[in-house]
């Protein structure tokens, strides 16, 4: 299984920024055999970076799409208007959860729509400080995990990422704490082996597990390595070129 390291751009630059950034780290990067390079810009961006990109060398992710491929839905963008667009795209992640109101069922839909139209979902699921004060670290991760995934077919978990992003451990949430070591490894234990209990230990073990929450290249090593790790989900530090790609040059090492 490849590692991803994927940037999650969130509502920063606009179009020229990004071009300009995506122009610049296509020039700095190499070409990693192992390490699968996504950046998930502003819907805005996404066409105009499409014909931009080097495919060969790094992927496009989505931050968000909505689940109905056309209709009376103002503002939103569907999966299959990003179809060919992009390869990836993040569903879930919290800020869509807690600013925009958006529950498991919303999410599976999502999860359902993209695979449909080919793009890989990177399902976000995390639970809160208070969640995590009172004990229910393991009921919301099993909530999120299973009713995210409720309309996968079992043939298509070969197109189905998990993000582990504990919302206290987001720096862009007051008093992001850093997760350490072996909270994200107790997780990511439950996750496979919930997705193990649900589907099947064959299955489980085949769906790439990525972490996200404060991640930057100081960092980036010690995540890579909890037992279960196959990646990152990166906010701020992936604002900074030089900052993403030391981290690109820390997951290569990491495969070494
Ligand atoms: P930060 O890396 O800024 O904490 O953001 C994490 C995140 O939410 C990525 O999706």
């Amino acid at each position: 299984m490849k590692t991803y390291i994927v940037g999650n751009w969130k509502l920063n630059f606009t179009v020229g920024e990004a071009s300009i950034y995506l122009h610049k780290l296509l020039k700095k990067m190499p070409n990693y055999r192992d390490v699968e390079v996504v950046v998930a810009p502003s819907t805005i961006a996404l066409q105009p970076l499409s014909l931009q990109v080097d495919r060969h060398k790094m992927k496009l992710s989505a931050q968000d799409a909505f689940y109905r491929d056309y209709g009376a839905f103002t503002g939103e963008t569907s999966f299959s208007q990003l179809r060919g667009i992009v390869d990836f795209c993040i569903v879930g992640h919290s800020e869509r959860r807690y600013i925009f109101g958006e529950n498991d069922k919303m999410v599976a839909k999502k999860v359902a729509a993209a695979i449909r139209h080919k793009i890989t979902p990177i399902l976000c699921i995390g639970e809160t400080e208070s969640e995590r004060a009172f004990g229910e670290t393991a009921d919301v991760i099993r909530d999120q995990l299973i009713g995210g995934l409720s309309e996968v077919a079992d043939d298509d978990f070969d197109n189905v990422i998990i993000a582990y992003e504990p919302v206290w451990a987001i720096s862009s949430t007051k008093a992001a704490k850093l997760a350490t070591p072996d909270e994200i490894a107790e997780v990511v234990e439950l996750i496979r082996q919930t997705l193990a209990d649900t589907y099947g230990a064959e299955l489980a073990e085949k769906v790439p597990v990525l972490f996200g929450g404060s991640v930057n290249k100081a960092n980036a090593g010690a995540y890579l390595t909890v037992p279960g790790v196959n990646g990152l989900l990166i906010g701020g530090a992936s604002l900074i070129l030089d900052e993403f790609v030391d981290i690109l040059e820390v997951a290569k090492r990491v495969r070494q």
